[in-house]
């Protein structure tokens, strides 16, 4: 095994190097603080892994993911959301017999009681829908404790996902729930249940959204789901807390901001060249949300799929001549020609054209991130399930550099 070197205050110190699979580097800094009584200081660990993967791959600079080797293109062009929820959660593709039962395990768990819609319908109606998806996320653990059989658990919160999807949708629409008909065909039934109604546009562009959102190996929510996973909460809790973390703007939250950014330059009389100034401005915080990746640094590989798939549903809905898509237009075009976007290999991620999918399709901007976590949910149980394999798992702990006062003494009220 390779070894690294390093030298700290004239000593000096040698770690394992780690390479994986697709020979990718790893100094294996565990025993750092022991050895060297240091700490490796890396904050949004832009350099560092958190654990060893098996599930998804992504090489940012060549614009690669893949699920358990699986290229994303090769797996929305020829498999279906349910192959990929099996593959990533046990870890294979499904042969014809693993996939009929594992179609009809989920039509066995679609239904949800009763009582969880009533509790859905009693919260406040001005509570974000990734709030309430959070919240009853949680409260399964009172419906369904944990049986101490992970593939049981696994299975029914898989099945039951996109009835709660669905219950936010209608009650956003002030429409009543309906629980689920053809639990056999995951996306039929999910479109069903939204829309009352279902087509083969319709339901090719969900397959295609979900397999796309499905895992993108250590982000913010799938790290979070470990970190909340590693404290030994149960599996409704840790994926609640994914759900949380995906709900910010800089994560999942971005295809709700990408068209409340759109409307607001509609609003502002359609110039996008007034905010792609603004995005270039360095004493204004504005952002071109849907612009930019942590990791794809040439372009996001799903991007691409989902633009062809945007410019079918578009077109299906004869909605090629929208005044607000003529803006996203405008700024998909300054970001491949302008030199501040190059330079800084700022392109439209997979969450600028899901927007815009969502919008034509009529759902709330405020569901878009729930769609997404519909999506991500295998891909969080996945990481979840390895974290629970590890052998050695340990809490998640991290270090920090305190930079705070020295010990100091309490003066007497009257003297501070
Ligand atoms: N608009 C304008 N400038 C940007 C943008 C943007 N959207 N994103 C990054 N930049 C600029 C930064 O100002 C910085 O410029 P500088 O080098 O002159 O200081 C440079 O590009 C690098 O930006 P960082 O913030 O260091 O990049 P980081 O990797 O930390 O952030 C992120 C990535 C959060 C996605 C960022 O690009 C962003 O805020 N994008 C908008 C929100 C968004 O679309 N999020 C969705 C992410 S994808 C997903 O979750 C599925």
């Amino acid at each position: 095994m390779t070894k690294a070197n390093l030298s700290l205050n004239g000593t000096d110190y040698e770690f394992d190097v780690i390479v994986g699979s697709e020979g990718e580097v790893g100094v294996d800094f565990s025993s750092l603080r022991k050895t060297a009584k240091a700490i490796s200081y890396d904050p949004a660990f832009g350099s560092t892994g958190a654990c060893s993967s098996a599930i998804t791959f992504i090489n940012g600079e060549k614009g690669i993911l893949r699920y358990r080797g699986y290229a994303i293109e090769d797996l929305a062009e020829n498999s279906t959301f349910e192959e990929v929820m099996f593959l990533l959660v046990k870890g294979e593709l499904p042969n014809a017999a693993q996939l009929k039962a594992f179609k009809s395990q989920l039509a066995e768990h679609a239904e949800i009681p009763d009582a969880l819609v009533e509790q859905y319908k009693a919260l406040p109606k001005t509570l974000h829908p990734m709030a309430a998806l959070s919240s009853i996320m949680v409260s399964l653990s009172g419906y369904y404790p944990t049986t101490g059989d992970e593939d049981q658990d696994i299975i029914r919160l898989l099945a039951k996902m996109k009835a709660f999807v669905a219950l936010g949708y209608r009650q956003s629409k002030g429409q009543d729930f309906v629980q689920s008909k053809n639990g056999e065909n995951y996306i039929a039934d999910f479109v069903e249940m939204m829309f009352g109604k279902t087509s083969p546009a319709l339901e090719q562009a969900f397959d295609q959204l979900l397999i796309l959102h499905a895992d993108h190996e250590q982000n913010c929510s799938a790290s979070t789901v470990r970190m909340v996973g590693s404290s030994q909460a149960n599996l409704y809790a840790s994926i609640a807390s994914g759900v949380n973390a995906l709900w910010g703007p800089r994560h999942g939250g971005a295809n709700q901001k990408v068209i409340e950014m759109l409307e607001m330059i509609q609003n502002d009389g359609g110039d996008a060249s007034k905010y792609l100034s603004k995005a270039q401005d360095k004493s204004d915080e504005f952002r071109l949300m849907g612009f930019g990746h942590r990791v794809y640094k040439n372009f996001d590989p799903r991007a691409k799929i989902i633009k062809i798939a945007a410019d079918e549903v578009l077109d299906d809905l004869g909605l090629d001549n929208d005044e607000t898509l003529d803006i996203a237009k405008a700024l998909e075009k300054a970001a491949l020609e302008e030199e501040y976007f190059k330079a800084r290999n700022l392109y439209p991620n997979v969450d600028f054209y899901s927007g815009i999918i969502y919008r034509a399709l009529g759902i709330p901007t405020d569901m878009f991130t729930v769609m997404f976590a519909l999506g991500r949910l295998p891909g969080w149980i996945a990481q979840w399930k390895e974290w629970n394999a590890e052998p050695k798992s340990r809490i998640h702990r991290p270090r920090q550099i305190y930079t705070g006062p020295t010990e100091r003494k309490v003066n007497p009220i009257s003297e501070r």
